[in-house]
């Protein structure tokens, strides 16, 4: 997998499409898709778009998707992996993920009441894992993991599964650094994807919380930066792959993907990644909390066991 790849959450429908041509232009070969990021079928187009232009090949580039947490039921995951092919216009993905291990009701997109949600007694994540399993031995997509798991949901499920989870894509910066869920799943040969690199400042307001702290403006960071004469966020992006992971920085700035595309050529001496890794505040900035809901069976403390 190309460890530099484009993401596309909150990419609105109108710009994706744009985002995605001039990042294949660009060089980009990796893009990270989600069935609820509500804008697959215009990245299919624009990847169309790029093959018959000639621009690259299918079997060049690497792409993920996720099955939404409403289709966690086992015969509910080929169809839903399905749409997402047919919505991208591909015959098969790179990685299909689990996106939370959240369990919804069908047909509940964002959950309003404790009703909308299902346990994950009622719906085990082994039995969604037997889902992903059945599609990737049908072909349908090349490889098979999670997103959002703790340590504690990934060793449980790689315990029981005829396939290991080869991933896990978690929220990742200098202010959240997870050092013991990357090491462990280093060790245990699962690979690790950083979203949210840059501390995801484009989120709605519902999803922010009044005190957030601002990572691109990070005087630190910004004095690595200059060091370098890159921007924080190059800094933000070469911290990310020197620590071994992959990292999925969105944009529609055709600036800004060019900058971050180049952020793979910048080194960070020994010294700066110490540093950086002075700068950790186990702070989220996706925090879950959309999850908690009054009588419902999620708690942040059981979603980050
Ligand atoms: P834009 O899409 O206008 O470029 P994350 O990847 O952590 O979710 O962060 C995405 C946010 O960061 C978006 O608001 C995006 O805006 C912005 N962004 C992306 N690349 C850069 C960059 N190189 N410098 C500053 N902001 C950036």
């Amino acid at each position: 997998m190309p460890a530099l790849g484009l993401g596309t959450w909150k990419s609105e429908p109108g710009e994706v499409g744009a985002a995605v041509r001039e990042a294949v232009r660009l060089g980009y070969r990796h893009f990270d898709c989600a069935t609820i990021y509500g804008n697959q079928a215009e990245v299919g187009a624009a990847l169309a778009e790029c093959f018959s232009a000639g621009l690259v090949r299918r079997e060049q580039l690497w792409i993920t998707s996720k099955l939404w947490n409403d289709r966690h039921r086992e015969p509910d995951v080929r169809p839903a992996l399905e749409r997402t092919l047919a919505d991208l216009g591909l015959e098969y993905l790179d990685l299909y993920l689990i996106h939370w291990p959240v369990a919804q009701r069908k047909g509940v997109l964002g959950p309003e009441s404790a009703a909308d949600f299902l346990s994950l007694e009622e719906v085990p994540l082994a039995e969604t894992w037997r889902g992903l399993e059945a599609a990737q031995e049908a072909g349908l997509c090349r490889h098979i993991g999670v997103s959002n798991f703790s340590v504690a949901k990934l060793s449980a499920l790689a315990e029981g599964a005829r396939v290991a989870p080869e991933m896990n894509q978690v929220e990742l910066h200098p202010f959240l650094q997870q050092a013991d869920l990357v090491a462990w799943c280093h060790a245990h040969d699962v690979a690790v994807t950083a979203y949210s690199p840059l501390g995801s400042p484009d989120r709605v307001a519902s999803l922010r919380a009044p005190d957030e702290p601002d990572l691109l403006a990070d005087p630190r960071v910004g004095a690595i930066a200059a060091r370098h004469d890159a921007s924080p966020a190059q800094v933000l992006l070469a911290w990310a792959l020197a620590r071994g992971t992959a990292v999925i920085p969105k944009s529609v700035n055709p600036a800004r993907l060019a900058q971050n595309l180049a952020a793979a050529e910048l080194v960070l001496t020994p010294a700066e990644l110490l540093e950086l890794a002075g700068l950790d505040l186990g702070r989220r900035f996706v925090s879950g909390e959309f999850w908690v809901l009054e009588g419902g069976p999620y708690t942040l403390a059981n979603l980050w066991d």
